[in-house]
């Protein structure tokens, strides 16, 4: 009788088990809120830890012949954090992201005004190296582009050689770059296959991997995820996390889940018709909780843009 009764209640246990279960993953696919994604988040506190080097802007314009694309732009990015930079198509999030590493000069007809500050120095100073702020200031494109008949391998050094920068253990630093990429473990067997070989996501990942070998210290990232399935999505966003723990990343996105769930900080931008203007940066968090502009909230809301 008492094993029955035990039975009924290993019965009754194992139901409620069930009920607390499938309540938890009904839980869990209830869509969350932005502020809630943002506000889950452990907060990065600039400053309490070594993190790399941050990127100041002060004041950056910029135009493409007579068109002014970009007014007056100021933001901080304090060493390692992750900052989003959110807006509408066409307000200048592209351009802002290729001021910061002196890309945007190699566009014909570009010009530039103002100040972008590496670790406290200006980065278009006269007689300052653009190859070196190229190397500490990295870049990964929305389309995954490595060198399709070079190995997978080679990808990942392809920067070292480039730069002609010479470095003893380079298998060592190939492995720890697509480690870092979050990519050694589905390729270590493959290092001599070609970078076209891989997957989309793969591919993405194996550019981070490319633009780690040359240890950058901030990392620019223009839409990196727009092309990807979910799953490499979410590879991408790990890498992102692990990256900030060393270097300062920024982040054009047009994914607000996204800014909500990697970003630290985030910037909104917007063009009314004039050149593109940065509306508002706060904490990722407020945000998307408690904007202070009208314009942000309507964008972030989805009632516009
Ligand atoms: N190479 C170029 N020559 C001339 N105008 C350009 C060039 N690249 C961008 N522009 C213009 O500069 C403005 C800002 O473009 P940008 O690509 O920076 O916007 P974006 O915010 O990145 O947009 P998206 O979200 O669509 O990528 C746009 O008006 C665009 O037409
Ligand atoms: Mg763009």
């Amino acid at each position: 009788m008492g094993i029955e009764s035990t039975d009924d209640n290993g019965i009754q246990e194992q139901h409620n088990n069930d009920k607390a279960v499938e309540k938890k993953m009904q839980t869990q696919v209830t869509p969350s809120s932005l502020a809630t994604v943002a506000g889950n988040r452990e907060v990065r506190v600039p400053g309490s830890e070594m993190l790399g080097i941050g990127l100041e802007t002060r004041g950056v314009h910029a135009w493409f012949g007579k068109k002014h694309v970009l007014a007056d732009v100021s933001l901080d990015f304090a060493a390692g954090t992750v900052t989003a930079l959110i807006g509408p198509s066409g307000c200048g999030k592209s351009t802002f992201l290729r001021t910061l590493n002196r890309m945007h000069e190699f566009i014909p007809t570009a010009a530039l005004a103002g100040q972008v500050l590496l670790d406290g120095r200006d980065i278009y100073a006269p007689g300052t190296d653009v190859t070196k702020i190229r190397l500490n200031v990295g870049m990964v494109f929305q389309k995954p582009n490595p060198f399709p008949s070079m190995t997978i391998g080679q990808n990942v050094l392809s920067g070292l050689k480039l730069a002609q920068l010479k470095r003893s253990n380079t298998d060592d630093l190939m492995q720890s770059c697509l480690e870092r990429a979050g990519l050694w473990s589905e390729v270590k067997d493959r290092l001599n296959e070609h970078g076209g070989a891989l997957s989309g996501g793969q591919q993405q990942r194996l550019c981070i991997a490319r633009s780690l070998a040359v240890e950058p210290q901030v990392l620019l990232m223009d839409e990196p995820c727009s092309a990807l399935d979910p799953g490499s999505t979410f590879r991408i966003e790990q890498t992102i996390s692990d990256l900030a723990k060393t270097m300062t990343i920024i982040i054009v996105t047009h994914n607000m889940q996204q800014a909500a769930r990697v970003s630290d900080y985030t910037a909104f931008f917007l063009s009314d018709g004039g050149p593109g203007v940065m509306v508002e940066v706060a904490p990722t968090s407020k945000i998307f909780s408690a904007p202070i502009d009208k314009r942000t909230e309507d964008y972030v809301t989805g009632r516009f843009g």
